[in-house]
Order: C-alpha cells, then sequence, then structure tokens
C-alpha cells in the first residue's frame, strides 16, 4: 500500500462506481479525500470516509461549468489549505451512430469528458504551483486509443484527455507537478450496465486476461500513479484493460 498520508486528492464524480472505488482507496492509503460529484450521494461516501476515521468533505459541483469547479477549490483550500492530487475521474456517455448525434449529445459529452478536465486542472493546477507539488491523473479510456462505433463524442473526448495530459505534463514539470491518464478497459460498474450478457461474452473474447475490469483495478493504478513511488514518471497513459490493447 503507498503512503498518502497528509496529502489532500480531489475526485472527480466520486458517489459511486470507478470515482469511489478511488476515492476509498486514495483514504485507505491515509489521503484526506473530497468526494466531489454534480448530485447525488457524494455526502453518504463523505460520511463512509469520516466514519472509518478519514477527513473528508462532499462538494456538489457540476465539472463542466468553470464558476461551481473554482468554488469547489476555493472549498477545499479553505478547509485543508492544500490540494495535492486531482482524479479527473467525471465522465458520462451519449452514445449514438454519428449521423444521429444531436449537438446536444455531442456537446454534453465533451464538455463534462473534456472540458470538466481542463476546468479542473486549471484550478487545481493554481494552488500546486504555489505548493511546488501535485499529482493529476485523468481517467481517459482505451476507446480514446482505439475507437469504438457509436462513441464519436465520448472517443473523441477521451483522446482529447490524452493530448491536454501530455501538454500540460510539460508545462508543469519544471515544477514538480506530474501529469498522467489511465486508459480504462470495460470495467463493471453502472455505466457499462447496459451491456447485454451477449456483448460481454464477446469484449472477453478480446481480453487477454479473460475478465471485465473491476473499480478496484483502476483505483490501484491511481494511488500508484498518486503515490512518490511514481515521481519519475509524466505525461504517460497507463492501460488498465487486462491486456485487450498491447501497444
Ligand atoms: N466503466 C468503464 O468500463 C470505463 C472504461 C473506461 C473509462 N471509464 C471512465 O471512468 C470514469 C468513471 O466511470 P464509471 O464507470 O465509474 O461511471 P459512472 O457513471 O458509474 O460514474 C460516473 C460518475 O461521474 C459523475 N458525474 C457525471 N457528470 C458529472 C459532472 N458534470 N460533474 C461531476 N460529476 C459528474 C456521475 O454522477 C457518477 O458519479 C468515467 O470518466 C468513464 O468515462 C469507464
Amino acid at each position: 500500500m503507498f503512503n498518502l498520508a497528509n496529502r489532500v486528492a480531489l475526485v472527480t464524480g466520486s458517489s459511486r462506481g470507478i470515482g469511489k472505488a478511488i476515492a476509498i482507496k486514495l483514504a485507505e492509503a491515509g489521503a484526506n479525500v473530497v468526494i466531489n460529484d454534480s448530485s447525488g450521494n457524494a455526502e453518504a461516501v463523505s460520511e463512509q470516509l469520516r466514519s472509518n476515521g478519514k477527513q473528508s468533505i462532499a462538494c456538489v459541483a457540476n465539472v463542466s461549468s468553470s464558476i461551481e469547479v473554482n468554488a469547489m477549490l476555493d472549498r477545499v483550500m479553505e478547509t485543508f489549505g492544500r490540494i495535492d492530487i486531482l482524479v479527473n475521474n467525471a465522465g458520462i456517455i451519449r452514445d449514438q451512430l454519428l449521423l444521429r448525434m444531436t449537438d446536444e449529445e455531442w456537446d454534453s459529452v465533451l464538455n463534462v469528458n473534456l472540458k470538466g478536465v481542463f476546468f479542473c486542472s486549471r484550478a487545481a493546477i493554481k494552488y500546486m504551483l504555489k505548493q511546488r507539488y501535485g499529482r493529476i491523473i485523468s481517467i481517459s479510456s482505451i476507446v480514446g486509443l482505439i475507437g469504438n462505433a457509436g462513441q464519436a463524442n465520448y472517443c473523441s473526448a477521451k483522446a482529447g484527455i490524452l493530448g491536454f495530459t501530455r501538454s500540460i505534463a510539460r508545462e508543469v514539470a519544471p515544477k514538480g507537478i506530474t501529469v498522467n491518464a489511465i486508459a480504462p478497459g470495460f470495467i463493471v460498474t453502472e455505466m457499462t450496465q447496459h451491456l447485454t450478457e451477449e456483448q460481454k461474452l464477446e469484449l472477453i473474447t478480446r481480453i487477454p486476461l479473460g475478465y471485465l475490469g473491476a473499480p478496484d483495478d483502476v483505483a490501484n493504478a491511481v494511488a500508484f500513479l498518486a503515490s512518490d513511488e511514481a515521481a519519475y514518471i509524466t505525461g504517460q497513459v497507463l492501460s488498465v484493460d487486462g491486456g485487450m490493447r498491447m501497444a
């Protein structure tokens, strides 16, 4: 287990699924964790961490609103006085074949999945630069690397995260801040619940390890990239996909 004692982490979209697993993992490693979500159960997850003796607050904010994101970072600074780890995890899908895709389906996915990463990273880096320390980890996707029919909006956003990650990694490297991305394969969460058993079986035939991933598989990789042990790693994309895509 990595030691994140006294670190302050913000995990966006962490009231369920992969984000919740990341928040719990970082808290177990000793971090104080800010639970964010646009609605729903952020407070419940935060309460769960506090009842286990961890320091945690819940911040309801839509990551696609710069006003709400900036207010969230202000609150993190007022509460903890620093921000060490930002995990850009919030994401949505609005799948549609290109010719049927509406402007709204395109914009909403790009706004949450890519603009949200920009807004949160910009707001956090402002403080990380002063601290001369920071870890930014964004959750991209295997489909941002290989594409997926019916997900032009989602794949564009997830591929955009990779260009963003490499650019910002170069910008802030001299200031002690690392910026990396994780590209999960297919992970069992509410986001993948719509897959039929037939689709899951077909996917599994394409995964060398032979099974779908769990939220903890992604959370373990995040804990590593957030740790001091990963200090010499920046601008990278770590695949957590059971070997589905081998570069
Ligand atoms: N599940 C998978 O197979 C898989 C694979 C690759 C990448 N991912 C990515 O991992 C991340 C987490 O996915 P998941 O499977 O846990 O999905 P999920 O739908 O279970 O959770 C997403 C969370 O983000 C929150 N969220 C949505 N819009 C938001 C907004 N505007 N502001 C703040 N929070 C918002 C949701 O409320 C939810 O809590 C996403 O970025 C997703 O694209 C998932």
